[in-house]
């Protein structure tokens, strides 16, 4: 078997187009993940994947074989679904038994594998219970032990930890990466939490609108985003973005506004060049401000902006500091530093060092990137044409 493509993937409502135009490829043991906001087709698409809704144009393929028009049993796909669907009237045992019984598998090995499974989902307890004697996390966790027991060709998930306690969404994050590694099928998860996302996939698609916007590894997606809705949609704390204009001064480009001055560094200038004397999009990652003396680069007041710290939250690795610029028309932003920033430094102005290295800039009408333009990286796109 190899890999899963879907091409050029349409799906309308009526006048509602859902998913427009999507492609991709899922090689053998990797696993794509769809983020994106409520409504932007992920679950069509899998859907579309699954046969339980007709393509409006486009085609799937498993493999050499076109599966486009291929009755949703034979397949051979397992699904866990944002709403569990399991069956009520069965057992818990009877439910995570079902996929390999009416696929035949013989009766030792479901014997074998239904409490394993049981087991790697904390739900062997419960195996005598019907659904409805369950809580909506152990429920969900039914429909995962379900789908993961059987060998399928093609594992979908739709957001299947969504009820799951923070503590268990970790678990359960892991146990599925784990079957996932072992059993080497293409895998395709959807979520709309970007650090599922981040944690979970071997390449993410950002989707929007029923399009992909940008697809790559979680590092592409961060690093380079094509766009201000994935530099915004990708990262916790999100990005800060500023309305900033672009002056020249001599061969020098400045991105200036009430708050900032900062030099762009010369590798930028072509790029930005033809939007000199105009308004733009300035992105900067909270972890691309730093306190001036740590900063790993030369520090000076072409890189520096002065902050008003209101809030300052510790976390496992520093803190995070919620900030005011000190303009008159004062602007919010959020910075992350690996260091603990005493509480005394609550209602202090202080400078902050920003890597300009690592600076986003984006046209303000469209949301293109100045900088990245990367839709789908090499490789990937080569696989898939
Ligand atoms: N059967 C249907 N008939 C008409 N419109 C539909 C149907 N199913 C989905 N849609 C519409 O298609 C769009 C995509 O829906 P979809 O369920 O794929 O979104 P989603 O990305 O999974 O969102 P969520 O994160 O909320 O689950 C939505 O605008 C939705 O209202
Ligand atoms: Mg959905």
């Amino acid at each position: 078997m190899s890999a899963i493509a879907a091409q050029h993937l349409v799906k309308r409502f009526k006048e509602k187009v859902a998913v427009d135009d999507i492609s991709f490829e899922v090689p053998e043991g990797h696993m794509l993940v769809l983020v994106g906001p409520s409504g932007c087709g992920k679950t069509t698409t899998l859907r579309m994947l699954a046969g339980l809704e007709p393509v409006s144009s486009g085609a799937i393929r498993f493999g050499e074989r076109d599966m486009t028009e291929i009755r949703p049993r034979d397949r051979n796909l397992a699904m866990v679904f944002q709403d569990y669907a399991i069956f009520p009237h069965m057992t818990v045992y009877e439910n995570i038994a079902y996929g390999l019984r009416s696929r035949h598998a013989p009766g030792a090995l479901i014997k074998q594998r239904v409490p394993d499974a049981a087991r790697l989902f904390h739900i062997d307890p419960f195996l005598k219970r019907k659904p409805r004697q369950l809580s909506g996390g152990e429920r969900q966790r039914v429909a995962l032990a379900r789908a993961l027991v059987r060998d399928a060709t093609l594992y979908l998930y739709d957001e299947p930890l969504a009820n799951l306690d923070a503590q268990l969404r970790l678990e359960a994050r892991e146990d599925i990466l784990l079957l996932h590694r072992q059993k080497g099928m293409p895998s395709i998860y959807v979520t709309h939490d970007q650090s599922e996302a981040m944690a979970l996939g071997d390449t993410i698609a950002v989707m929007r609108d029923g399009q992909i916007q940008q697809m790559g590894s979680g590092q592409d997606l961060y690093e380079r985003p094509i766009n201000e809705f994935v530099a915004f949609f990708i990262g916790t704390p999100s990005i800060n973005l500023f309305d900033v204009d672009l002056v020249a001064d001599g061969e020098d480009i400045w991105a200036r506004n009430a708050g900032m001055d900062l030099l762009l560094p010369a590798e930028l200038r072509e790029k930005v060049a033809s939007y000199v004397g105009k308004q733009v999009r300035l992105g900067i990652r909270p972890e691309d401000y730093h306190v001036p003396k740590k900063a790993p680069f030369p520090v000076g007041e072409e890189n520096t902006v002065q902050g008003y710290v209101n809030v300052i939250e510790p976390t496992s690795v520093g803190s995070t500091v919620y900030c005011t610029s000190l303009e008159e028309e004062a602007k919010d932003f959020t910075v992350t530093f690996k260091l603990r920033l005493p509480a005394s430094y609550i209602g202090k102005e202080i400078p902050l060092a920003i890597n300009t290295r690592k600076l986003h800039l984006f046209d303000k009408e469209t949301g293109a990137s100045l900088i990245h333009s990367v839709k789908v990286p090499i490789a990937l796109s080569e696989k898939a044409g």
